[in-house]
C-alpha cells in the first residue's frame, strides 16, 4: 500500500511505480494516508445473501465507509467459493486500497491474498478467520469460544438444568438431547462447538444430558455452508433413525438461527409443538429477526445477539488505520492462529438472548423495532 520511500525518491521513480502497477487505479502500491476518502476504495467481499446477518453486516460497512466518504465495492458470493475468489480478485484489479473479507471457506483464497499482498493491500478478515495464509493483517471478530459457552448455557437454563446466573437449577433430567455444528470449512464453527461441548460435558458425564443418537463429534453433526435444508433434513433423519420409539428429544444445541429454523421446521412435521408434545428447547445465533419471532413467540428458545453494527464500527476503524499507514488497535494477540500465524484481533463480546430479553437487547438498542420483531420481518 504504501511507498513512503518511492514517494521521497521523487517523480521519475514514481512514474516508473505507477506504470508497473498497469495503471489499475489507487489501489496498491501508493501511499494513502495522504489520500482524500472519495480518492479511496474499500473492497467488502461478503459470504451470501440467504442469511439475513450478511446483509445487515455488507449494509452497515458500507453505510459507515460511505459516510466517511469511502468509496465501497460491495460484493456477495452466492456461497460459492470459485465466485468469491473471482470477486476478491476482481476488487484487486478494480484498485482496491484495503480488503475486508468474509470468507466462504477460510482456506480457500490463498492465491488471492497473495495477489493482494504483493500490492500491499492490507486484508482484513471479517468475522471468519482467514486460514493458512501469511497475509491476512487483521481480523475483526467476537469472541467466538463464548458464543459457544452461552449456547450451551442458554441450552441448559432452557432445559432447567442452570438457572441465569450459573447456579444449579430445579431440573435434573435425564434429558434427550442432539447437536449441531456449522460449516466445517468455517473456522467459526469449531470454536463454537468446542466452546458448547465444553460446557455439556460435566452434563453428559453425570448423565443428566443423553445424546440419544451418540453422534457428538463435530464431522458427524456438522452442516456444511450452514444450509437450513440440510439441517432441516438432519433433524428429520435424527427423528427416524433415534425417536421412533416414543421417546423425546428435549432439547438441540444449534449454534446459528438459521439451522435452528430448519430444526424447527422438523420438529413441528413430526408433531412437536402442542402443549402434550412440547417443542424441544433449541438455541441459536445472530438474532435473525425471523428467529427473534419465534423467541419471542415461544418456539425457539434462544439466540445468541452479536451486534453487526458494532462489528462493522470495528472493520471500519481498523480499514481506517490502515489507510493512514497505522496499525489497527487489537484486544487479542493470542488466540487466532490462523495455522501459520497468530493473527491480531479485535473480539467483540456477546449477550444471550431470552424471549425476556427481546426488549432491552434487541428494540431499546435499536437493532429492531417492535413491529419487525411481531412481524418476523426486518425494514
Ligand atoms: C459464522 C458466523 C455466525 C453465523 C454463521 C452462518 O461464521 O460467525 O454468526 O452467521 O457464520 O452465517
Amino acid at each position: 500500500m504504501k511507498r513512503r520511500l518511492l514517494a521521497a525518491l521523487g517523480g521519475a521513480v514514481l512514474a516508473f511505480s505507477l506504470a508497473a502497477c498497469g495503471g489499475e487505479g489507487a489501489g496498491g502500491d501508493t501511499d494513502t494516508s495522504g489520500q482524500a476518502p472519495q480518492d479511496l476504495t474499500i473492497g467488502v467481499s461478503m459470504p451470501t445473501q440467504t442469511s439475513e446477518r450478511w446483509i445487515a453486516d455488507g449494509n452497515s460497512v458500507k453505510e459507515k465507509l460511505e459516510a466517511k466518504g469511502y468509496k465501497v465495492d460491495l460484493q456477495y458470493a452466492g456461497d460459492d467459493i470459485p465466485t468469491q475468489s473471482q470477486q476478491v480478485d476482481q476488487m484487486i484489479t478494480r484498485g482496491a486500497d484495503v480488503l475486508i473479507i468474509a470468507a466462504i471457506d477460510g482456506t480457500a483464497l490463498s492465491s488471492q491474498l497473495q495477489a493482494a499482498a504483493d500490492k500491499k493491500i492490507p486484508v482484513i478478515a471479517y468475522d471468519r478467520l482467514i486460514r493458512d495464509s501469511q497475509n491476512v493483517d487483521f481480523y475483526v471478530s467476537f469472541d467466538n469460544f463464548k458464543v459457544g459457552v452461552a449456547q450451551a448455557n442458554a441450552l441448559l437454563v432452557g432445559l432447567g438444568l442452570q438457572n441465569k446466573d450459573g447456579s444449579k437449577g430445579s431440573k435434573t433430567g435425564p434429558f434427550n438431547i442432539e447437536v449441531f455444528a456449522g460449516s466445517l470449512d468455517d473456522n467459526n464453527a469449531h470454536f463454537f462447538f468446542d466452546g458448547a461441548m465444553q460446557t455439556l460435558k460435566p452434563f453428559l458425564d453425570n448423565g443428566s444430558l443423553v445424546v440419544k443418537s451418540k453422534q457428538t463429534a463435530i464431522e458427524q453433526v456438522a452442516i456444511l455452508r450452514w444450509q437450513q435444508e440440510t439441517a432441516q433434513k438432519r433433524m428429520e433423519d435424527l427423528l427416524t433413525s433415534t425417536y421412533n420409539d416414543g421417546s423425546k428429544v428435549n432439547g438441540v444445541l444449534s449454534p446459528y438461527d438459521g439451522l435452528s429454523r430448519g430444526i424447527i421446521t422438523a420438529l413441528q412435521n413430526a408433531g412437536y409443538g402442542p402443549a402434550a408434545n412440547p417443542i424441544p428447547v433449541v438455541t441459536g445465533q445472530d438474532a435473525e429477526i425471523a428467529s427473534v419471532k419465534l423467541i419471542n413467540d415461544g418456539v425457539q428458545g434462544s439466540t445468541i445477539f452479536k451486534d453487526t453494527r458494532l462489528l462493522a464500527e470495528q472493520a471500519v476503524i481498523a480499514a481506517e488505520a490502515f489507510l493512514q499507514e497505522k496499525q489497527p488497535q487489537a484486544n487479542d494477540t493470542t488466540t487466532y492462529d490462523n495455522g501459520v500465524k497468530v493473527v491480531p484481533s479485535y473480539l467483540l463480546p456477546v449477550q444471550t438472548v431470552f424471549k425476556d430479553d427481546i426488549k432491552t437487547a434487541l428494540i431499546d438498542s435499536g437493532y429492531y423495532t417492535a413491529e419487525e420483531v411481531a412481524a418476523g420481518q426486518a425494514k
